[in-house]
């Protein structure tokens, strides 16, 4: 597998060391005036010279023809796909975005490419392993806890431009949707704090009168990040269509695997 990465900001440099370590990195790009073009990839990662030069989305065509990435990772920002999806589409090029900064209508543009089926394309607002258990423990939670509060809270670093986070809204959705289902439309707060180099927490609080259950998950480093996309780049490659880190991670077939069947009853019963 050939990977393209774009973004070299706080997170892209450490996939770029990630992939790198990988051994499929082949090509790096960045904005037409950034300080970062023609560079070798070793000298803004402070590493030995990888032969890796970066090279700005100019002429973007061209490089792609050249260089045929089989999948190219998105650590960049919205700007990046509005101007080149139908480009990396034209060529086959596979793409996980890991941007989170999209509005509903770029959203809307980038599944209608994928589902015209003639690349695979992975929207992953959020990446890691862990939090993506945690989405998945919180449904089966609000499943079991009808009645109780919920709230989401999220803490990232300064910089960070959204807020609150893709993550957290995402969370809100899914406990909104399934309390629905138990006739409760009550709106799921979200608390979003800024704060210092905070590289990613999020919890969700669930409490009744008695008794309350958190379910936390924090990111100690943004390998967890590069992790998350090497895993996404590999399950993509070769496939088209849309998904998302649920199919990455089989979520789908871990539930049916420990939901309780009649069979199970059965058994239970005698
Ligand atoms: N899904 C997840 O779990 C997850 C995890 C971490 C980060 N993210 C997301 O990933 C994105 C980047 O995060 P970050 O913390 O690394 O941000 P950052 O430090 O601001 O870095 C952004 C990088 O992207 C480059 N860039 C921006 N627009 C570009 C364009 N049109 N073409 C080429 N390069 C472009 C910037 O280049 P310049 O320096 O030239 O501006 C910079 O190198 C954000 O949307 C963030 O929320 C998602």
């Amino acid at each position: 597998m050939n990977v393209a990465l774009v973004g070299l900001g706080a997170t892209g440099k450490i996939v770029a060391e990630y992939l790198l370590g990988k051994n499929v990195l082949s090509m790096v790009l960045c904005r037409k005036n950034s300080h970062h073009a023609d560079l070798d990839l070793g000298v803004v990662l402070n590493r030995r010279d990888t032969n890796i030069f970066i090279e700005t989305c100019e002429h973007l065509e061209r490089k792609l023809f050249e260089n045929k990435p089989d999948v190219l990772i998105d650590f960049s920002s919205s700007h990046f796909l509005r101007e080149n999806i139908n480009l990396l589409a034209h060529y086959g090029v596979n793409i996980v975005t890991a941007v989170t900064d999209y509005e509903p209508a770029e959203i809307e543009k980038i599944k209608q490419v994928a589902l015209q089926d003639k690349i695979g394309i992975i929207m992953a607002p959020n990446i890691t392993h862990g939090v993506n258990v945690l989405m998945l423990l919180t449904e089966i939670a609000t499943e079991l806890m009808k009645g109780y509060d919920f709230q989401v809270l999220e803490e990232h670093h300064h910089r960070k431009k959204d807020s609150p986070s893709g993550t957290a809204k995402k969370i809100a959705a899914k406990i909104e949707n399934i309390m629905i289902n138990h006739l409760d439309d009550r709106e799921v707060p979200i608390h979003a704090v800024r704060s210092g180099g905070i590289v990613g927490r999020h919890k969700v609080l669930i409490c009744g009168e008695y008794d309350q259950l958190e379910i936390s998950h924090e990111s100690f480093s943004r390998i967890a990040f590069a992790e998350g996309a090497y895993k996404a780049a590999n399950f993509i490659n070769g496939k088209k269509g849309l998904y998302g880190m649920d199919n990455v991670f089989d979520a789908e077939r871990i539930i049916k695997k420990h939901t309780v069947t009649d069979d199970d009853h059965h058994f239970i019963a005698n």
